[in-house]
């Protein structure tokens, strides 16, 4: 069988005229990656420029073609006609898992030739994960979730959950290693953000006055304070609600790490818009699982071969460092997560918020989005109540964003002005035209100065940039 496709392989690639010698083969759960040895002056961009024509010739779709690192080879990674499913559990019971060292090890999947790929989360010291719809991203999120669960102890780790589907991370409620419910109100992962921002800057006061560096070192001096890991399934529904989150999202980025706080960030749409030069500069590390396109595969990798990726867990971990690994993500079905959680049931009201040093405030922020919770879930079951005005006043109004809301009050409050000041014996039409003038000359001054900030920002970030 493989012989056969050796053969066939070389047979095809000297109709293209390349030639070169087979090195080693490996059959992995997902591939046979075949290695090609290319006769001297052979570019390898003519094979990779090929590659559709050579796919179509041996009736497979989906080869990928790359050099082999550190060596003169390239692979060819030929589809299998069945591709395997890699079962989670037996990884995480296996002695090379236990044995993983750092701080955060997480099972990325296993790599082509079918072997572990674990990876310390708090050296990354962030993931960013995109891929399009049905593409692995979820099942990946919580195998990431599940190996740490598998090697820290709820007093080691927090984790808040974010969940715009609802359906991803409900069966992680109630369990020990919760900050929080999972967060499926985008208004409030905005909140816990900030949160999360604010926790990072008490822990380096905390560090401060115990003269540390970072988390391990104030753990080693026997205290207690548990890493926290903020998964964001959905990435986009977050940011396209609430701009601001850039911001939160590149200050815990570049100063979390020492903190031992830790974000993996997923999202369908790889577009612009979502994965922010901001976002992209400050979260090195990406797993790409299939794209739709070789411009989403870009954004994501900063180059083109995503889209070209199977489907099912298969994705390109790219590191910091630069390197690039193909791997296949483990798969755990519900029934296996939910045996595995068995052991850290509890009540949301029992969770120790020891260590965290805003932890009452989170604590209070936990109860109030508890109450809010089970508000909207008899609301759904009994029927939505018809809405009076003053509520879809509320509604417009929150939808407005804080900047906007601050430019119409002031308009706002330039029309009553302009209204007050206007001389009595005046019409009253030519004093609602004043006070109308001087709403929309504040309006302008608004709008120029925001126009005044932007081109102030662009500048300076130019000029720091150099
Ligand atoms: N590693 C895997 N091994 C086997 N099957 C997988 C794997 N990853 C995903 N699948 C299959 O693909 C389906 C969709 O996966 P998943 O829910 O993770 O997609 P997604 O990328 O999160 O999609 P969406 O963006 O729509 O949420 C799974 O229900 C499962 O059947
Ligand atoms: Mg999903």
């Amino acid at each position: 069988m493989i012989e056969n496709l050796t053969e066939k392989l070389t047979e095809t690639l000297s109709h293209f005229g390349i030639e070169g010698t087979i090195g080693e083969i490996f059959e992995g759960p997902l591939i046979t990656d075949i290695q090609f040895q290319l006769t001297h002056g052979t570019k390898f961009s003519t094979v990779a420029n090929s590659i559709k024509d050579i796919a179509r010739e041996l009736g497979v779709s989906g080869i990928r073609v790359a050099p082999v690192v550190n060596s003169t080879y390239i692979s060819f990674e030929i589809p299998q006609p069945q591709a395997q499913t890699i079962d989670f559990v037996p990884i995480l019971q296996s002695e090379e898992f236990r044995s993983a060292k750092g701080g955060l090890p997480i099972l990325i999947g296993v790599d082509m030739h079918g072997k572990p790929v674990l990876k310390d989360l708090a050296k990354m010291p962030h993931l960013l994960v995109a891929g399009t719809t049905g593409s692995g991203k979820s099942v990946g999120l919580n195998s990431f979730i599940l190996s740490l669960i598998g090697k820290k102890q709820p007093d080691e780790l927090k984790l808040i959950l974010v969940d715009p589907k609802r359906i991803e991370f409900s069966m992680y409620n109630n369990q020990k290693y919760m900050l929080c419910p999972t967060v499926t109100d985008m208004s409030m992962a905005a909140r816990w953000l900030e949160k999360l921002c604010d926790e990072m800057n008490a822990r380096y006061a905390v560090f401060e006055k115990a003269m540390v560096r970072n988390i391990g070192e104030y753990i080693e001096k026997g205290n207690k304070m548990p890493y926290i890991v903020c998964v964001i399934d959905e990435f986009a529904d977050l940011i396209l609600f609430d701009k601001n989150v850039e911001k939160q999202v590149q200050i815990l980025a570049q100063k979390s790490r020492a903190a031992g706080i830790h974000l993996i960030i997923a999202t369908q749409r790889p577009s612009v818009d979502v994965i922010t030069g901001v976002i992209k500069a400050n979260l090195p590390t990406r797993l790409s699982y299939k794209v739709s396109s070789p411009v989403d595969s870009m954004t994501i990798l900063n180059m083109a071969g995503a889209e070209d990726l199977l489907g099912r867990g298969d994705s390109l971990l790219l590191e910091e460092n630069g390197t690039l690994t193909r791997t296949l993500g483990a798969y755990t079905p519900n029934n296996d997560i939910m045996n595995l959680l068995v052991p850290y049931r509890c009540e949301m009201s029992d969770i120790d918020y020891s260590g965290i040093i805003t932890g009452a405030q989170i604590q209070e922020q936990t109860q109030e989005y508890i109450a809010q919770q089970e508000k909207a879930k008899e609301e759904a079951l009994n029927g939505a109540k018809p809405q009076g005005l003053w509520d879809k006043m509320k509604g417009w109004w929150n939808k407005l964003g804080k900047p906007m809301q601050r430019r119409v009050v002031n308009i706002g409050i330039a029309f009553v002005m302009a209204l007050i000041s206007s001389k009595s014996g005046k019409s009253k039409k030519s004093a609602i035209q004043n006070a109308t003038d001087a709403a929309v000359k504040s309006a302008k001054r608004s709008v120029k100065a925001q126009a005044k900030q932007a081109i102030t920002k662009t500048i300076l970030d130019s000029l720091n940039k150099k």
